[in-house]
């Protein structure tokens, strides 16, 4: 029995839903762990397109049991709004299927007005948040004035906490960054609307995944965001807020590091970033822009353009280490259909020194090079592919190459948006 962790490698929008989805069939659960409303999945199943932002992917499926864990920060008005949408799509949306933890803290209103706001005062210096107030609400969650799931269920508490948390947030949102204030009773009127809304689904999730894990159940744990994009590890100030990395799976769920058995690392075949922050094999040319069409890549959650470039394996081999990747996925192989060279970056030029991980400081990696290998691109469409070695040749050189420079082994590969567009080199679950 083997319970996974999938995480990105990159930063994020590696195509995790899709392999998520894929491993859903062989898993019994599938648990959040970090992250909010800032992720989006695009997930394309008999033609149909869904997106989801909180509730895990694996709620297309049935009889699977989809967890939001303590880690999340949820918006409530979206949560719901996604179990509407999905009512509406005919699929079940009811305590059996989703539940979320009594822990997990509640993006407020004036999470969101903090993160717009500040961003606005930033001016070119901004992170390019989501402005989804998560950044805001793990911030009240360290600074343990935070608003958790329980609170919902008892109002007199979530009364003193809003308005308690309101003088604070109207002084800073008016004084120091200009922006409107908020007014406490509407806020507590939704919010206890909401609330009654979504009693049935709080529970204590470590609770239930500890039932889960002696019923032998398997427990498939989906990562938001990537590791580059990881509070400590990542590309700071840059980053989200939370910890992408596989290690957070516990913590952000409640279960021991010893339930872990396999981690998956997504590793999309090139890489994309959206917001601010430095990116070192970004292609600011025709290429970049062939790859941003070819590969849709519009974020699922703000719809921005999102930038492209090579292969950045200095970055995935640094999330090797970081999350103890057990095997990888590759995604969207097909989107590097029709290139006549492709780059993959296999090191950084630092000051005439190659160096083969990324500095912690940003004026260091401001300075660094890639350094590229560089391979001959194959043109035959792959799409159709669903077993390895029917790979053109130079894809499978590409893909061995990744392999080789990261020394993990792929265990999945993706040719297309659709669940039967892969092809499964190693069953995970
Ligand atoms: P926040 O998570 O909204 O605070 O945004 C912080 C940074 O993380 C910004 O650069 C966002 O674009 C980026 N980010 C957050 N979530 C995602 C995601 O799911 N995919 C890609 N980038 C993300």
């Amino acid at each position: 029995m083997s319970n996974t962790v999938v995480v990105g490698t990159q930063w994020g929008d590696e195509g995790k839903g899709k392999i998520v989805d894929l491993l859903t069939a062989g898993a019994d659960l599938v648990v959040r762990f970090q992250g909010g409303n800032n992720a989006g999945h695009t997930l394309v199943v008999g033609g149909r397109q869904y997106i989801f932002h909180i509730i895990p992917s694996g709620i297309l499926y049935k009889n699977k049991k989809c967890i939001i864990g303590n880690g999340v920060v949820v918006d409530p008005e979206v949560l719901l709004k996604e179990m509407e949408d999905l009512k509406k799509a005919e699929i079940d949306v009811d305590p059996g299927r989703v539940s979320l933890s009594d822990r997990a803290h509640l993006i407020m209103p004036y999470h969101r007005a903090l993160d717009l706001a500040r961003e606005a005062k930033k001016g070119k210096n901004k992170i390019g948040t989501t402005g989804r107030g998560i950044g805001p609400c793990y911030e009240d969650k360290i600074k343990r004035t935070g608003i958790r799931a329980i609170d919902l269920t008892e109002p007199d508490i979530l009364e003193e906490k809003i308005s308690s948390n309101l003088k604070e947030k109207n002084f800073y949102l008016h004084e120091f960054l200009g922006a409107e204030t908020l007014e406490m009773q509407p806020i507590l009127d939704k919010y206890l609307d909401m609330g009654e809304k979504l009693s049935p689904f709080i529970t204590d999730v470590s609770v239930e995944l500890d039932r889960a894990l002696k019923a032998d159940k398997k427990i498939l744990f989906e990562g938001a965001q990537g590791t580059q994009l990881d509070v400590d590890h990542g590309t700071y100030p840059f980053v989200t807020s939370s910890n992408p990395v596989a290690g957070a799976a516990c913590a952000g769920a409640g279960i021991g590091p010893n339930q872990l058995h396999h981690v998956l690392g997504i590793v999309k075949a090139y890489t994309t970033r959206v917001g601010a922050g430095l990116f070192v094999t970004e292609l600011e040319e025709e290429t970049g822009d062939f790859i941003q069409e070819k590969g849709k890549e519009f974020g699922a959650t703000t719809g921005r353009k999102r930038r492209c470039g090579w292969l950045d394996l200095v970055a995935v081999r640094d999330a090797v280490r970081l999350n103890g990747l057990s095997s990888i996925g590759i995604t969207k192989l097909d989107v590097l259909t029709g290139l006549k060279t492709l780059k993959i970056c296999v090191g950084y030029e630092l000051e005439g020194q190659v160096i083969y991980q990324r500095p912690a400081s940003l004026r260091q990696f401001s300075k660094c090079v890639p350094v590229y290998k560089e391979m001959p691109g194959w043109q035959e469409d792959i799409t159709q592919v669903r077993d390895a070695d029917r790979l053109p040749v130079r894809a499978m050189e590409y893909l061995e190459a990744i392999s080789e420079i990261t020394g993990v082994p792929i265990s999945i590969i993706s040719v297309g948006p659709g669940r039967e567009e892969t092809i499964i080199i190693k069953d995970i679950l």
